[in-house]
């Protein structure tokens, strides 16, 4: 069975979905591997690395996809790499499943079987396979270096001769993946951090890292998590509250990083106009949701906006591919550790189990249909491109699991205070 590792074509985009050595292991499973030529070269892997690997180097995608049942790709591709694929090849890769209505009904008119692999269900057995925390985790941590590398003061306290240069004081919204990286990174820099988030659970993991939590509302807050650990479209009344809480404390914060997203939907706005015109000249806020809308006003995606009070507003676009070498070898490992088990290790043959959670979790076109309830078909053009259906009530990882006999069951989803060891453990 053949797999291809085209070159990416999106713009800001300097990741390869497979690295030369999730391609060795690709090919100790059985698989051939065709990379196209310079596919890696944005995350400075060589083709003769990839060619050392055991895999062949394809002069263009055409060559390299043609013959291709399997594309491993980081973002979708778009029209005119769809010609390139093989009738019924599959494809993984981040498709953008939940906003991309016309890319997801294009792959699927394409005859390609694709998986989304930003739907994988949050559940133990797939934290290996999940790219939404492998990338989250380094846009955490470069947001961190993106905001010291604006700032024209230290992080740390530092006590010289000359006198004391004070701590910089962080404050980090949203406390997912990014934003735990984020304060771990901004801690170990030697900031004063605080965070806040709409989910309970993160009091405790914000704490654990030597962070301050900001609360805003801990009774609407109760119900503010999904089954999956996302975070719910809180009430009007909540983002007033909220509004009040963080205008009073932004004023004094010298970094802010925000990372708030709700899946399938534009992000929230966390800090308005008057919050930023109230901080300080030099302070830096760093917009890691500018790709969906913004937390920030006056963000603009692939910009840095300096205001007229003399804050700057960062909106890098795709920050984990700013980090390409490790976002490449870990979004790699995602895809070799979603395809393992479904290698027989005999026939060494890819046997796809289409019951199992994972797959019916990311699968989103089949047979030329779109066949994921959570991915709503493409809108007459008359509709606003942007704006996407809430997510139906029913997480389809769930109901699949419910299909299924219990021992396939997943595992209950890591509590929080161990996961937030786990990132103390990495950082
Ligand atoms: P995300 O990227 O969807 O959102 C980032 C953060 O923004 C979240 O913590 C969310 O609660 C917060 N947020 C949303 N709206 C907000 C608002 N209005 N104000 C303040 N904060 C707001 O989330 P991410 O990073 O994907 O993680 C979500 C959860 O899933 C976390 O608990 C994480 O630990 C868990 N997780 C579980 C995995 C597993 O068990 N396999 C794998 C990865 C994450």
């Amino acid at each position: 069975m053949k797999i291809a590792i085209p070159k990416e074509r999106r713009k800001d985009e300097q990741r390869v979905a497979a690295s030369p050595e999730t391609v060795g292991k690709l090919i100790g499973l059985g698989f051939s591997v065709s990379v196209e030529k310079g596919a890696g070269a944005g995350a400075s892997f060589t083709d003769a690395a990839y060619k050392e690997a055991g895999a062949t180097v394809a002069a263009n995608a055409q060559a390299a996809m043609k013959t291709a049942d399997l594309v491993l790709k980081v973002q979708a591709p778009d029209a005119s790499e769809l010609k390139n694929f093989k009738k019924g090849a599959m494809l993984m890769a981040s498709m953008g499943a939940l906003s991309d209505a016309k890319g997801i009904a294009a792959i699927a008119k394409a005859g390609i079987t694709g998986f989304a692999m930003e739907l994988m269900p949050r559940i133990t057995r797939a934290q290996s396979m999940d790219i939404l925390s492998s990338q989250s985790n380094l846009a955490g941590y470069k947001a961190v270096l993106d905001a010291a590398g604006e700032f024209g003061r230290a992080f740390p306290m530092m006590m010289t001769a000359a006198g004391t240069v004070a701590p910089a004081r962080a404050f980090i919204m949203g406390v997912g993946v990014a934003g735990l990286q984020a304060i771990a990174t901004a801690k170990r820099l030697g900031a004063i951090v605080t965070a806040t988030d709409v989910r309970p659970a993160t009091k405790e993991q914000v704490e654990s890292l030597g962070g301050k939590f900001l609360e805003v509302d801990p009774e609407m807050e109760k119900d503010a998590q999904t089954e999956g650990g996302y975070a719910k479209k809180m009430p009007a009344e909540y983002f007033e509250k909220q509004k009040q809480v963080v205008s009073e404390h932004i004023k004094k914060q010298d970094i802010v990083i925000t990372t708030a997203l709700i899946p399938g939907r534009q992000a929230p706005v966390l800090v308005t106009k008057e919050m930023v015109e109230s901080m300080q000249p030099g302070s830096v806020i760093i917009d890691l949701a500018v790709e969906a809308g913004g937390n920030v006003v006056g963000a603009k995606l692939g910009q840095v906006v300096t205001t007229a009070n003399g804050v700057k507003i960062v909106g890098h676009a795709n920050v984990p591919g700013r980090l390409a070498e490790d976002a490449s070898m870990l979004f790699g490992r995602n895809l070799l550790n979603f395809l393992t088990p479904f290698v027989d290790k005999e026939t060494k043959k890819l046997e796809i189990d289409w019951e199992d959670e994972v797959v019916t979790g990311t699968l989103v076109t089949r047979g030329g249909k779109i066949v994921h309830e959570r991915v709503q078909p493409a809108k007459p053009a008359a509709n606003k491109p942007t704006a996407t259906k809430p997510a139906a009530k029913k997480p389809a990882a769930k109901q699949s699991a419910a299909k299924k006999p219990a021992a396939k069951q997943s595992a209950a989803k890591k509590p929080a205070a161990k996961q937030s060891a786990a990132m103390k453990k990495g950082s």
